[in-house]
């Protein structure tokens, strides 16, 4: 992967953040949501890539922007052939309540480098790099805690445990209670409650239970930027869903995924951009002449990770965050 297109990619997410940003708190999800899609597209126009969207805003009847399968790109030719994934806007109704860890993100990596995954739900569980190899999806909760307690070289009333505050998690919960644990039960945004696990100075040690496939295929790439750990295992809300799974070229839509078959291959870069604030990113914040963003990109291929702080002049840059003239 070119290494240059680690700050391009954070332009696209300071754009889709900031468009994002604008809308907090007034309680239109998907407005908020639209922004970002539309300023992310735009933004991409600028970037030398030849990209195609594996993971984006649904399948081409659903999504008018940035579907699965648009190409993406300045459209010059010879341009790197990537595949990309985008959550424009994780945690719209965080966005819309103004509530902590809204974020723009994305991924990018080699043709077929991610899981192709369908809009459904992925069973996740996610820890830093002192925890390789230690988990396993197919264990029970208890038996996962005690294994990233012992990893991380602490007792298991010590760990944290972010889990998304849903009814289906009322038995995990139970479960994860029994062992002495603390929870951290969140409303939404398990793509930022992921990358977390992973940052030691984050307020979570693991991440554990059911939540967007597509998401889960975000936080991987970012956990082989981090070098953390990750297992999913795609979990279908109907029969029509597995068989578009399998139409999507999944052999065996109930295996477990490790890390590395969620986000692949040699290099894959993560860039994300605050929206609200978060564990380890602070929100956009207007300054009355521009605004000002934070950010995090990292590739996995060398393991470094970038925090970005951005300055954007609105008196400059008068159509951004949309920016359809060229600079
Ligand atoms: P949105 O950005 O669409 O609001 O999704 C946020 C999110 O909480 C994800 O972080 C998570 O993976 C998923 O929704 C969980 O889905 P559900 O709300 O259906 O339980």
């Amino acid at each position: 992967m070119l290494r240059f297109l680690s700050l391009e990619m954070v332009r696209v997410t300071e754009a889709a953040a900031i468009a994002a940003a604008r809308l907090m708190g007034r309680g239109d999800k998907e407005a908020a949501d639209a922004a970002a899609v539309e300023a992310m597209r735009a933004e991409f126009r600028h970037v030398d890539i030849d990209g195609r969207v594996v993971i984006g805003e649904g399948e081409i009847d659903e999504a008018p922007m940035l579907y699965i399968g648009e190409r993406v790109g300045s459209g010059a030719p010879n341009l790197p052939q990537v595949d990309i994934a985008v959550d424009p806007l994780e945690g719209t109704t965080i966005t819309a309540a103004g509530g902590p860890n809204a974020l723009a993100c994305l991924a990018i990596g080699g043709r077929d480098s991610m899981l192709h995954a369908p809009d459904t739900y992925m069973s996740k569980i996610a820890a830093g790099p002192e925890c390789k190899g230690a988990l396993d999806l197919r264990l029970s909760a208890t038996e996962n805690l005690g294994r990233v307690a012992e990893c991380k070289r602490m007792p298991i009333s010590e760990l944290t445990v972010c889990i998304l505050d849903r009814p289906r998690h009322d038995d995990l919960v139970a479960e994860v209670r029994r062992t002495g644990a603390r929870i951290r039960l969140i409303r939404d945004g398990d793509v930022s409650a992921a990358l977390a696990s992973a940052i030691s100075a984050s307020p979570v040690d693991v991440l554990i239970g059911i939540g967007g496939a597509p998401e889960g295929v975000l936080a991987a790439a970012a956990l082989r930027g981090l070098d953390g750990e990750m297992q999913g295992q795609l979990r279908f809300r109907s029969q029509a869903d597995r068989e578009r799974a399998i139409r999507m070229g999944l052999e065996d839509p109930d295996r477990i995924f490790g890390l590395t078959d969620l986000a692949g291959g040699d290099d894959v870069i993560f860039a994300a951009t605050g929206v609200t604030d978060g564990d380890f990113l602070k929100g956009v914040r207007f300054t009355g002449d521009g605004a000002r963003s934070h950010s995090v990109v990292m590739r996995s291929h060398t393991g470094t990770v970038r925090y970005i702080t951005a300055f954007h002049d609105f008196g400059r840059k008068r159509d951004f965050p949309l920016h359809l003239e060229d600079d």
